[in-house]
């Protein structure tokens, strides 16, 4: 199955190069991403391909169900990198629909570690059960839970001390909220963005 794999990337490579002599020693002279994602694990919403990117254009995270836990070593030490380092200054979340990570936050059956994993947004999904009951029906209710998922991701990133730190430094960083649908392969914007604008002192009012 290795060899398969490797087999594979040999044609990939050789195709690579002869199209674009100098795209592997470009790439290898280092990176500047424009984009840092946080998205889910799973296999259909591979962040390159949905967004149209190649590699070198998108920094990405990726975890069960795009969950920001505040205290997530992973991921801050990524998101750290991104801002800091990399100095990108357009963070997304992005989480989508059919997720198979928010419908085990809704379910009453044990998951495993997942559930732990999951906690966040086990609370989330009673927090808003007002909002979730809205939905016409048990698939309604588990994407609205996902952007309502995406949202909290948000917050949570912009509530981070990297994110305080380069506003306090006028960066003009924003972090975007999107959603993905594996039925049409379109990505939405859930016009939660939090930028710069929004942490003067006017914005706080
Ligand atoms: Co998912």
């Amino acid at each position: 199955m290795v060899e398969h794999l490797i087999e594979r990337n040999r044609h990939w490579s050789a195709a690579r190069q002869s199209e674009d002599p100098t795209y592997f020693s470009r790439l290898a002279k280092g990176q500047t991403p424009e984009y840092f994602w946080i998205g889910c694990c799973d296999s259909r919403v591979p962040a390159n391909v949905v967004a149209g990117l190649d590699a070198g254009e998108v920094f990405v995270h990726r975890n069960v169900a795009n969950v920001v836990h505040s205290a997530d070593v992973n991921l801050l030490s990524a998101l750290e990198f991104a801002v800091d380092a990399l100095h990108i200054r357009k963070i997304i979340i992005c989480g989508h629909y059919g997720c198979g990570g928010v419908k085990a936050a809704m379910e009453d059956m044990p998951h495993g570690l997942a559930d732990h994993w999951l906690a966040p947004v086990r609370r989330l999904a009673r927090r808003r059960a007002a909002d979730l009951d809205q939905a016409p029906d048990a698939r309604g209710r588990r994407d609205r839970l996902a952007e309502l998922n995406v949202a909290e991701g948000v917050r949570r990133v912009s509530e981070t001390p990297i994110l305080q730190r380069a506003w306090a430094r006028g960066e003009p960083v924003a972090v975007h909220g999107l959603i993905y649908g594996l039925s049409d392969g379109r990505l939405r914007d859930l016009g939660c963005t939090v930028s710069l604008a929004d942490q003067t002192p006017e914005a706080a009012q």
